[in-house]
């Protein structure tokens, strides 16, 4: 099977392609525009160890012309569409680059695929488009229920409103076309490789350096974590077994909020380093993120019963790993933090 991964040299998209290393019969073509958020270090075992079978290219999946010499020159059978803009706050600030890569870019993918896939007037056999969504797109939640594939969608940030965006025009394409689209949504993923503008890794990084850790509103906002590994299963069992024209929700029934993650990072970031400047006085309720959604959670039992998906890592083992990867990995932070990313942080942030 050969497959395009775009925003392979991002956090989720890193962590699917060492992955899909187990299947010694895949070849994998990465995509990633390299924006502040992927990094080429990410995927250097790969690239390294795997040369017979991974090919990085560094472009946009809006240049149309480089689409259409990937299709041409590797054949491709799967799209898993990662690349995005990703952060809810800094779409905020700059909402026109996430219509940009988020919509934009999603139809420039779907139609190159189209027209390297649709012959005379029926589909390639074995040809998938997977388009990798978010939890986000469905709004928020109160105190009850769960998000199922059928809650209608109600973005309230310009990230989730660029992905639902998106999710609308993968879903024409197959509406239209019948073009062999699938859907994913996830939860709040985290664990290795994960940019450290996120809520899990600014925490575990500012902590270590004693700084503040801002705590947005009252803290009471929930999230429903998956581990990336978890997420990364689903998706393969969605290449496999989904079923064309569906959507899959993919969530771990890890409800927690806010201020529980926060300080439970300070419990085992101190016990593991033993540094007792890392405490609960660390933490700054600071001013409320505009339009922040107070809840999300999913509800996975259509992935659990029709591709036996199911979760392994409960929200605190993942953390043990994931605390431990950043603590063996500090290096990686540095480099990824320096350059564009700190000054669009200093111009946005500080003093908030
Ligand atoms: P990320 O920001 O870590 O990585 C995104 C990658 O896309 C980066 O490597 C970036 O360079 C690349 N990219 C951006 N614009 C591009 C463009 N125009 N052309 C080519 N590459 C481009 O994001 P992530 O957390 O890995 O998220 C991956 C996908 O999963 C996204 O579609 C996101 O919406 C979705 N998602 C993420 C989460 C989460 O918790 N991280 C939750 C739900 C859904
Ligand atoms: P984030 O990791 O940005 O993911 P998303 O907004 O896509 O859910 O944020 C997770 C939660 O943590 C969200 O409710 C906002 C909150 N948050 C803070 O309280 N402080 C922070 O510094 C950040 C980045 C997020």
């Amino acid at each position: 099977m050969k497959l395009l991964v775009t925003g392979c040299a991002g956090f989720i998209g890193s962590n699917f392609v060492y992955y899909l290393r187990k299947y010694k019969d895949s070849f994998i073509v990465g995509l990633d525009k390299l924006t502040y958020a992927g990094n080429l270090e990410n995927l250097s075992k790969l690239i390294d160890e795997e040369k017979q079978r991974f090919v990085f290219i560094r472009g946009d999946i809006n240049n149309n012309e480089l689409l259409n010499h990937i299709f041409e020159k590797y054949n491709i059978d799967v799209v898993v569409n990662f690349a995005a803009e990703s952060h809810v706050d800094r779409s905020i600030f700059e909402p026109h680059v996430f219509i940009k890569t988020n919509v934009l870019g999603v139809q420039s993918l779907l139609s190159v695929a189209m027209e390297h896939w649709f012959r005379g007037d029926k589909w390639l056999e074995g040809k998938r488009f997977i388009q990798i969504s978010t939890d986000e797109v469905y709004g928020s939640l109160g105190p009850e229920g769960y998000f199922s594939e059928n809650t209608p969608l109600d973005p309230h940030s310009p990230y989730s409103a660029s992905k639902a965006g998106g999710d609308l025009i993968a879903k024409a394409y197959y509406d239209t076309f019948q073009m062999p689209v699938i859907i994913t949504r996830c939860s709040n993923n985290y664990g290795p490789y994960q940019f450290p503008e996120k809520l899990i890794p600014l925490m575990i990084w500012n902590a270590l350096n004693h700084k503040e850790l801002p705590v947005y509103g009252d803290g009471k906002n929930i999230r429903d974590w998956l581990y990336v590994e978890d997420h990364c299963k689903a998706i393969d069992l969605v290449i496999e077994k989904g079923k064309i024209g569906e959507v899959y929700n993919i969530g771990g029934h890890n409800e927690r909020e806010n201020i529980y993650v926060v300080k439970k990072i300070i419990e085992i970031l101190r016990r593991k380093t033993g540094d007792d400047k890392i405490n609960e006085d660390l933490i700054k309720f600071v001013k409320d993120r505009p339009g922040h959604d107070r809840r999300y959670a999913m509800d996975p039992t259509k992935i659990q019963t029709e591709l036996g998906w199911k979760h392994t890592y409960s929200f605190e083992e993942g953390l043990e790993i994931t605390i431990d990867w950043y603590l063996n990995n500090l290096d990686w932070v540095r480099n990824t933090i320096s350059g564009e990313y700190l000054k669009f942080y200093e111009k946005n942030y500080l003093g908030r």
